[in-house]
């Protein structure tokens, strides 16, 4: 579903000795971390008899061991321990569990969805600052993962979601009949498009990492917003928002709440969307459709392995 991608899947604040059940593109995952403060992330199913490994606990030695037997894991999914059982090193070792590759940044714990041909996330450097500096908000929404990227790469829908918060003064009479004017720039990870109406005379200008990160440039804005739309099955993701605020804001008097409910009104509107973005060639489609148009040709190509 979404295969051999960096993707961040929670807080690293959220995990600790406890392990943590986690749904991620449809593979039930756990999370833990060691006293060491080394991550782990594995399949949660312990390979003995199917015990969900979740259910387990930390062990002194840093190993997460299974509630049903007490095998115990490292967090490299190696089998360190099979109780009333003398095996040697080589024997253990035919006993692992999948453990996948992790990397804490900026705040967040990352998976990387796949255990082959691992390369270093691919980051902004506004993601490469110390994990303090990061604003973390995340919630669950019954929708799949691409609709909301769609809705992020779409500046028009700001008059008519967002019509009763910040997307108001465009629903204006002073901007009935304005022209879009929205241009693309292709980049190494994705897309920057900026977006502009000609009765303003300032623009919005929004970055598209792939795979799944949104990264706002708002004129004014103390803050730099970024939003990961993680995919945990066909019906649900998990959208994370991690704002960057400016050194020289305060933050006491910075409502971050409000800020982060202003995506709301997103939420309801795709969670009333049915399943994935459709292909480019389903649905009509207009000139300022050309952002998602992209993402989705990208999405159908790289994830989907359709033309
Ligand atoms: S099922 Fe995990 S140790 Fe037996
Ligand atoms: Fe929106």
């Amino acid at each position: 579903m979404f295969p051999n991608f960096w993707t961040p899947v929670l807080p690293i604040a959220e995990i600790g000795a406890e392990p943590i059940a986690v749904e991620l593109a449809g593979e039930s995952l756990v999370l833990f971390c060691d006293s060491g403060g080394q991550f782990s992330a594995l399949f949660d199913r312990c390979p003995h008899r199917g015990a969900p490994l979740s259910r387990g606990q930390v062990t002194e030695d840093g190993c997460l061991e299974c509630p049903y037997h007490g095998w115990r894991f490292a967090t490299d999914g190696t089998c360190t321990r099979v109780p009333f059982n003398p095996l040697t090193s080589v024997q253990l070792s035919k006993l692992s569990v999948v453990s996948f590759p992790t990397k804490a940044i900026a705040g967040m714990l990352w998976i990387f969805t796949g255990t082959e041909n691992v390369l270093d996330p691919q980051l902004p450097s506004s993601l490469l600052e110390p994990s303090d500096r990061y604003i973390i908000h995340h919630e669950i929404w019954n929708a799949h993962w691409t609709r909301a990227i769609d809705i992020s790469l779409d500046y028009l829908h700001l008059p008519f979601v967002h019509r009763n918060s910040f997307g108001g003064e465009l629903n204006d009479a002073a901007h009935k009949d304005a022209i879009a004017q929205i241009s693309i720039t292709s980049t190494a990870d994705g897309m920057t498009v900026t977006n502009r109406l000609n009765t303003l005379s300032s623009g919005t200008e929004i970055n598209w990492h792939q795979p799944n990160n949104i990264v706002l440039n708002l004129d004014g804005m103390p803050l730099l917003p970024h939003f990961f739309a993680i995919p945990i099955n066909t019906q649900q993701m998990r959208f994370m928002q991690v704002l960057l605020p400016n050194p020289r804001i305060d933050r006491s008097n910075f409502d971050f709440d409000e800020f982060f409910a202003a995506s709301d009104d997103d939420r309801t509107m795709i969670e009333s969307q049915i399943g994935e973005v459709p292909n480019v060639n389903e649905g009509y489609n207009v000139p300022t459709d050309e952002p998602s148009l992209r993402f989705r040709r990208w999405y159908y190509r790289a994830v989907k392995n359709k033309s």
